[in-house]
Parts: structure tokens; C-alpha cells; sequence
């Protein structure tokens, strides 16, 4: 049994996080789709239970979601790979320029512990060049992102993006 963690801020999960847990779930036994701290982001946008409850809907657009588990962690990755008993961490990579902060977390993360290896995925075509700030950015402007964010949840993602911006 093979258990793969991707972690991220999932703020919010879009279309392209979402191809990368369908892919993954195909290739690994257990996907848990790790709705993480990330340091250099300390004021996600949402709420973590609502990244959480954004993910577990958008899952809902997979054909076939068992093997996907949704939980979050605000402690190191490498602490919940290890309590979780995982085999490998998912990351998508979308341009050149994710590459040089993801291979130095994939290496951060074998030195604190030597079981932790990263698999990359490459992002499809669609998901090269879409991120979530692009997605809030698009939105808050009242944007039209029905390409970009899973239409299970688009609804609340927009509404508070834009009663933010008018705000
Ligand atoms: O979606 P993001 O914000 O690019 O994801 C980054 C994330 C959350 C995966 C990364 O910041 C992370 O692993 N945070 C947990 C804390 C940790 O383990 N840090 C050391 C890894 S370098």
C-alpha cells in the first residue's frame, strides 16, 4: 500500500491542484491532499476549514475519489509524512520558475528525514500558468474564473473575493 501526501496552501484549490490529486490518485493507493502552513504565506485568504471544505467539494468533480483523504497540518511536512506512515510527497510543477523552491523544499525535506522523497508531477497544459493568487487576483476584479476554479465551489470563492474588493 502506497501512500502519497500532497500538501499545499489550497488558497483556493483550483482546477490545475485538482488534475494533479486525479493523477496522483491513479498512480498511489492513498492520496491525502495535506491543506498545509506555508510560512511565506501567513494570511491565506480563506479560512483553513474553508480550504478544507473547499477541497473535499471540489473532489466531487473526480469520477472516482475513494483513494482521496482531505486533512491539514500546521506543524513540518516531514512530522505528518511520518505519523501518516506515507511513501512519497506529491508536488505539481508548473513553469521553470517553481522549480528552484520546490527542489529546495524536496531537499530540506530528505535531510530531515531521509524516507521523505519528492515526486513532481508536471503540471498540464492549462495548470502551467494558473495559480490560486492569480485566481483571487482575477476574481476580486469581478473576472470570469469558471476555467480556472472547480464549479462545486466557485460560487463561495467569488462572492467573497468581491465583497472583499468593494469593500
Ligand atoms: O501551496 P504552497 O503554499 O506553495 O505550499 C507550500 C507548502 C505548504 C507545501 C510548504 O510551505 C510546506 O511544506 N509547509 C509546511 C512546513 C514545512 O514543512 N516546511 C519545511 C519544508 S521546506
Amino acid at each position: 500500500m502506497k501512500t502519497a501526501v500532497y500538501p499545499g496552501s489550497f488558497d483556493p484549490v483550483t482546477y490545475g491542484h485538482l488534475d494533479i490529486i486525479s493523477r496522483a490518485a491513479k498512480l498511489f493507493d492513498k492520496v491525502i491532499v495535506l491543506v498545509s502552513f506555508n510560512p511565506a504565506k501567513p494570511n491565506c485568504f480563506f479560512p483553513l476549514e474553508q480550504r478544507m471544505d473547499f477541497v473535499q467539494r471540489a473532489l466531487v468533480e473526480l469520477k472516482n475519489a475513494d483513494n482521496i483523504e482531505v486533512d491539514s497540518s500546521d506543524g513540518l511536512l516531514v512530522d505528518y509524512f511520518k505519523k501518516r506512515e506515507a511513501d512519497v510527497i506529491i508536488k505539481g510543477l508548473r513553469a521553470m520558475s517553481d522549480f528552484e523552491a520546490e527542489f529546495q523544499m524536496a531537499l530540506v525535506n530528505k535531510d530531515l528525514f531521509y524516507k521523505a522523497e519528492t515526486i513532481f508531477l508536471a503540471a498540464d497544459v492549462t495548470g502551467t500558468f494558473l495559480s490560486s493568487s492569480m485566481v483571487k487576483q482575477i476574481a476580486a476584479f469581478g473576472g470570469d474564473v469558471s476555467a480556472f476554479v472547480p464549479h462545486t465551489i466557485i460560487n463561495d470563492v467569488t462572492s467573497k473575493l468581491k465583497i472583499k474588493n468593494e469593500g
